[in-house]
């Protein structure tokens, strides 16, 4: 066994200090001295894109970082998406058109969306399906996921909380 290092994280703007291994991953730092449960764990390889976080304004798979690497940056998981009680668009997007099914997918799909709409708002149909493609889904077929990501970026251009 390795020793321990200190480490700190910024998430969701709160700044989380824990001692783990340098071999620590960000997805196992996430859940297991965070305990933000809500970024998934699939593949653990990079295939899924369950894991996905968004990191300083760019989708990570958190399982392929380790979390020293993650240090001084900015952190969003699917925890850090809703105000208080209030959904975000895109989580209510995701009910409104039945994106999700079993939902272990869905922090992903959604951080991916959220970081990826962050910086175009705006995308066309083939965009929005190549911005898709990065992430895998067993239940939904990935179109109500299409629809609900493509509603929520009409609402959040037409003034909703971004
Ligand atoms: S768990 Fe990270 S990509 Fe699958
Ligand atoms: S909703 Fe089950 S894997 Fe996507």
């Amino acid at each position: 066994m390795t020793d321990e290092v200190d480490i700190s994280l910024s998430v969701n703007g709160r700044t989380y200090r824990f001692k783990a291994e340098p071999r620590r991953t960000l997805a196992d730092a996430l859940r297991e001295d965070c305990g933000l449960t809500g970024t998934h764990l699939g593949c653990e390889h990079g295939v899924c894109g369950t894991c996905t976080v968004s990191m300083d304004g760019q989708p990570v798979r958190a399982c392929l970082m380790f979390a020293v690497q993650a240090q001084g940056a900015k952190i969003v998981t699917v925890e850090g998406l809703a105000s208080g009680s209030e959904l975000h668009p895109l989580q209510k997007a995701f009910i409104e058109h039945h994106a999700l099914q079993c939902g272990f997918c869905t922090p992903g799909f959604l951080m991916l969306a959220w970081t990826e709409l962050a910086k175009n708002p705006n995308p066309s149909d083939e965009e929005l399906t190549d911005i898709l493609s990065s992430n895998l889904c067993r239940c939904t077929g990935y179109k109500n996921i299409f629809s609900a990501v493509k509603a929520a970026a009409n609402e959040m251009r037409n003034g909703a909380p971004k």
